[in-house]
């Protein structure tokens, strides 16, 4: 007889996404995003995705399409974390990327949005988000991979 399959396998894979002009951390308006690079907050990410037994895919990119190709690119993974930058307030073809893949995504910024201009305010991604963090700075990754830890397996 042929073993059952093994239902509680999962893929661990994480994909870690960042939007435009985040290539410029550690520079761009360190008032607002800090002193990190995303060198830094990608060493974070996999030292967190290491303990918390993910494999990271972490990428960024300043073109919409590309972070449209990556999001389909995850489908089939644990989850995404995204960090779509200024896409977050502008795009609907981001959104209906998350919404199509169905994979479990956390919507993270390093800068607390809602304390700053009111065009940050609106998400187009949140509706269709698992969740949201948002103001802690690279630590809002970190708490963006506990959370894709913490969710039930999905079928
Ligand atoms: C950001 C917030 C966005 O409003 C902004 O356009 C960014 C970075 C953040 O991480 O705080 O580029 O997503």
């Amino acid at each position: 007889m042929e073993p059952a399959a093994d239902q509680s396998r999962m893929s661990d894979t994480v994909h870690v996404l960042n939007g435009p002009n985040l290539n410029l951390l550690g520079t761009r308006e360190p008032g607002i995003y800090g002193a990190a690079t995303l060198a830094d907050v990608e060493a974070l990410c996999r030292a967190e995705g290491a303990a918390l037994g993910f494999e990271i895919h972490f990428r960024q990119t300043n073109s919409e399409g590309a972070l449209v190709d990556f999001i389909q690119e995850a489908r089939g993974a644990r989850g995404i974390v995204l960090n779509a930058a200024a896409y977050t307030h502008t795009s609907v073809a981001l959104r209906d990327a998350v919404a199509a893949v169905g994979v479990p995504t956390i919507e993270v910024h390093l800068s607390n949005v809602f304390a700053r201009e009111a065009f940050r305010h609106h998400s187009f991604l949140s509706p269709v988000v698992r969740g949201v963090i948002c103001g802690f700075g690279p630590q809002s990754y970190v708490l963006g991979l506990r959370a894709l830890a913490s969710l039930p397996p999905t079928p």
